[in-house]
């Protein structure tokens, strides 16, 4: 399998992806979704994503990317000072976290790395919500869309959605 970045993400309709350092909503079916797509991978996050997650992820590799020189994490993950140099971690440890390697936030860390990834994983949900974190724009001449799955009778409704990249 080609080594592939990924970006997991859920947004509301006004591209809000977070407010006061945590998620602005609760959606189980969209946790479990998470949790079922980024198991046994490499997992890139910022450090206020870290902070607000607060604990690794069981069967998943948790990279954080901080300038912190003096940040502290508990035995296992892994801290890395550019995002670089967590992709490289990701790609030269594939034999044991597979070809698949997730960016999950937050807004810097998919900020960043809009140009180089591959495949985006984007929950939409269909409402307007509250808040000071942003995905940011998808440049749609780049991305097709290849999966729409809606769950429009749930309580906020919402939709799986899979982006990939058609041009490098
Ligand atoms: N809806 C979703 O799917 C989703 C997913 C994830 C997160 N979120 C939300 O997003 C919000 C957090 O996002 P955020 O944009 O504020 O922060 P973030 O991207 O999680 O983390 C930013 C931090 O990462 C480090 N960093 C960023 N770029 C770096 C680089 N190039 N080199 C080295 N370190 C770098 C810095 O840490 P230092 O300050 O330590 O140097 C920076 O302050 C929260 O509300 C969270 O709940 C939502």
């Amino acid at each position: 399998m080609p080594f592939t970045i990924n970006h997991i993400v859920a947004m509301a309709e006004n591209r809000v992806i977070g407010r006061a350092g945590g998620m602005p909503w609760h959606i189980p079916e969209d946790f479990k979704f998470f949790k079922a797509t980024t198991m046994g991978h490499a997992m890139i996050m910022g450090r206020k994503t870290w902070n607000s997650i607060g604990r690794q992820l069981p069967g998943r590799l948790t990279i954080v990317i901080t300038r912190n020189q003096n940040f502290e994490a508990p035995a296992g993950v892994i801290v890395k000072s550019t995002l670089e140099d967590a992709v490289t971690y990701c790609r030269d440890h594939q034999s044991q976290w597979g070809s698949d390697c997730f960016i999950v936030g937050g807004g810097e860390l998919y900020k960043q790395s809009m140009t180089i990834v591959d495949r985006i994983y984007l929950t939409l949900i269909h409402k307007s919500i509250d808040g000071d974190t942003l995905y940011p724009d998808v440049p749609v001449s780049v991305f097709e869309k290849v999966k729409d799955e809606q769950h429009l009778d749930a309580p906020i409704p919402y939709s799986f959605t899979t982006w990939d990249r058609t041009l490098k």
